[in-house]
């Protein structure tokens, strides 16, 4: 008889475990990492095991990933998409190669096996039908996928066309590049969005975009190790290896892969792991598959997983530390996040000594109390983060933090805005943290890019009082002119007649600045490069900016409705009018300069385009990038303002929209060729 508090244990563990699946595969954001997650899943095949009277059709043990969305098409795959199972350590792989030598009767050392990376994205299904590309699908719960097909084809390395007549299908691993996500959170961060928490997160939520176009922008790759044709003599292969030479012969990429045997496996491994943080992907370990696809076939499947190979998988770059103390940081446009000190550890060869926390609902979210043992990941080049506390461990003198009320640089009353979950000290122009936070954007590259000093100096030049604010770095030359000889910046340590002359050189020359440039050095929270160059496009200037409306903000394209907000509330600020007054005395915009596009004459100056469908040639930011950078507005919506219409593949309602509205409508080429 199985006691009550077992039972609880079983139920809580499959309650877990399917919310977990449904936030990692339906979901773009997991609360918990894989190793945690790991954890409960031993734990309940553990107690499944020894009571298999508690073992139900519906547990999630019985499942591979998780039931698809109740919102989405379906579609039922050929064949079950499972997954692998695990290897954890070198004896771990031996007992794999036992195990199949002992089921085929064949020597070991006569076993031969492809080797490859096992790449942390998400599994994907491609059908072609006598070789043109009809549908995709998501894993889900291994037997229901979810429709991707859309999505899908605006992954750039993804033939939409193959030289296989007949039906064949392609199984492979979507994933986002290191950089490209980076690039995306960055863009997320700055438009105050919630950002991913690692790629593989990103390229989930990239590939179940309602809109195909947002997946376009996204950068996601496939990578394919698959094909399951139900035709054989079309799909001619013996091994693995030449199934994957095969699939590039189609226009596929593959992950690197080797032909290795026994003693070779470890040495792969231990290759791989070294170069793990080199690629410019993420993996999370390697795959073994035995080679001859014939011995494939006989060595068949225990429950979810196919005997003939095993994912080696990486030790999780995870370690326990303790936090010290959260410290709280003020950002350049005010927002407040908490940032953990922890004591100094190593974790993948670097020492980490502070983690985000990302806000203050994360903190109370994960029971985190300063003192408690907490659990750091790094993945990728990615910032560390913490992922979880132990709250059994809670140690006796633990203490909560109390998210705070005030600034805790300039005492000032802290407030949310626009609905988001941050917090923000909204005194812009007198809290020090923010003004020097805030100056050294202002002369960084992208703003007035002044050169000669940094935050350091700021932050000197500020406690001395010679700068309270940024239009009070046009006054300090005539200041330092005046100021008695034992006062001079170049008297100051670190400085010389040469540096400060330097300094005021850089100064000067920043005092005629293009409207773009201009616009990123106000900081409005959201507003980048890109965006400040369509805002210049559209608005021509800095007095036509300041008036706009939020509706004639929202137009363009790529602008979210809370950083068009943003730019209203600053206009509609008194401080900062009198900032950007203040400011235009000293700075000129060059009206010549001011879209900061050479060529003119080119037909997309000034105009309203918009673009549709899939581009072959490049991502859909940079085509956006090209034509703001061609002096052109670009929106996301059809209307009668609209000029050009520059459509790709499966171009969709848009095009019919244009058609009839008779806007001009232009290939990619045509677009190209300017
Ligand atoms: S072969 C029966 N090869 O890892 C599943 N999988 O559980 C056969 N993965 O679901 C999969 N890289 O999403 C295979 N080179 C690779 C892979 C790979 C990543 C993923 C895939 C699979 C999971 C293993």
């Amino acid at each position: 008889m199985i006691d009550k508090e077992l039972l609880d244990e079983i139920k809580y563990l499959r309650r877990e475990i399917n919310k977990h699946d449904n936030l990692y595969y339906n979901g773009a954001f997991p609360e918990i990492s894989d190793s945690e997650y790991d954890k409960l899943r031993n734990r309940l095949n553990e107690l499944e095991t020894e009571f298999p009277e508690i073992v139900t059709k519906n547990s999630p043990s019985k499942r591979v990933g998780a039931p698809v969305g109740p919102t989405s098409k379906k579609i039922q795959h050929k064949s079950p998409m499972l997954s692998l199972d695990n290897a954890f350590s070198e004896e771990d792989l031996e007992n794999f190669l036992h195990r199949i030598s002992k089921f085929l009767m064949i020597q070991q050392s006569d076993i031969s096996f492809c080797a490859e990376r096992k790449i942390d994205g998400l599994s994907a299904s491609i059908i072609y039908e006598d070789g043109i590309l009809r549908y995709a699908a998501t894993r889900g719960d291994g037997y229901i996928g979810e429709d991707i097909t859309q999505n899908l084809k605006t992954i750039k390395n993804i033939p939409h066309k193959i030289g296989i007549d007949g039906e064949l299908e392609i199984r492979g691993e979507i994933y986002m590049p290191i950089a490209a996500f980076e690039e995306l959170n960055k863009r997320r961060e700055e438009a105050d969005e919630q950002p991913f928490s690692n790629p593989r997160n990103a390229a989930a939520g990239s590939i179940r975009q309602l809109d195909p176009d947002i997946t376009a922008s996204r950068s996601l790759k496939f990578f394919a190790y698959y094909i399951n044709s139900s035709d054989r003599d079309v799909v001619e292969m013996t091994t693995q290896c030449e199934m994957l030479n095969l699939l590039m012969n189609l226009g596929f990429e593959v992950s690197a892969y080797e032909l290795c045997h026994e003693k070779d496996l470890m040495d792969f491994c231990n290759r791989t792991a070294n170069a793990r943080w080199s690629l410019e992907y993420e993996i999370d370990g390697v795959v073994f598959k035995v080679n001859d696809i014939d011995l494939q076939r006989r060595l068949g499947f225990v429950g979810r997983h196919p005997r003939h190979s095993i994912a080696f998988k990486f030790p999780a770059e995870e370690a326990k530390t303790k936090l010290l103390d959260i410290s709280v940081n003020v950002g350049r446009s005010g927002k407040v996040t908490p940032v953990a000190i922890l004591e100094p550890i190593l974790l993948s060869g670097a020492v980490i000594s502070r983690a985000t926390l990302h806000n203050f609902d994360e903190i109370k979210r994960k029971g985190i109390a300063i003192g408690d043992t907490v659990t750091i990941l790094r993945s990728g080049d990615v910032i560390p983060k913490i992922i979880s506390t132990d709250p059994t461990k809670h140690h006796p003198d633990s203490k909560n933090f109390d998210v705070p009320e005030y600034c805790p640089a300039c005492g000032c009353k802290l407030v949310k805005r626009h609905g988001r979950v941050d917090l923000f000290c909204s005194n812009r122009y007198r809290c020090p943290s923010q003004i020097i936070k805030y100056i050294s954007y202002f002369i960084s590259k992208n703003c007035f890019d002044i050169v000669g000093f940094g935050e350091k100096q700021i932050e000197e030049f500020y406690t001395e009082g010679r700068i309270k604010s940024a239009t009070d770095i046009f006054k300090l030359e005539e200041a330092d002119n005046l100021a008695p000889v034992s006062e001079k910046l170049s008297q100051k340590p670190g400085w010389s007649d040469i540096s400060v002359r330097k300094l005021f050189e850089s100064i000067n020359k920043s005092k005629t600045i293009s409207l773009p440039k201009f616009i990123t050095s106000l900081g409005i929270p959201g507003i980048g490069e890109i965006a400040a160059q369509a805002l210049s496009n559209k608005f021509g200037s800095i007095e036509n900016l300041s008036r706009a409306s939020i509706e004639d903000l929202s137009e363009i394209d790529g602008l979210g409705k809370i950083t068009a907000l943003e730019i209203f509330d600053f206009f509609s600020d008194e401080l900062s009018k009198k900032f950007v007054d203040e400011l235009l005395e000293f700075v000129h915009i060059d009206p010549f300069h001011k879209r900061e596009i050479e060529d003119k004459t080119n037909r997309f100056y000034s105009k309203n385009i918009v673009f549709t469908g899939r581009l072959a040639k490049f991502s859909r930011t940079e085509a956006k990038q090209r034509a703001i950078s061609m002096g052109a507005v670009v929106g996301s919506t059809i209307s009668a303002n609209t000029d050009f219409v520059i459509i790709g593949d499966n171009p969709g309602s848009k095009l019919k929209k244009a058609e009839e509205l008779g806007i001009t409508i232009l290939t990619e080429d045509d677009f190209l060729s300017g």
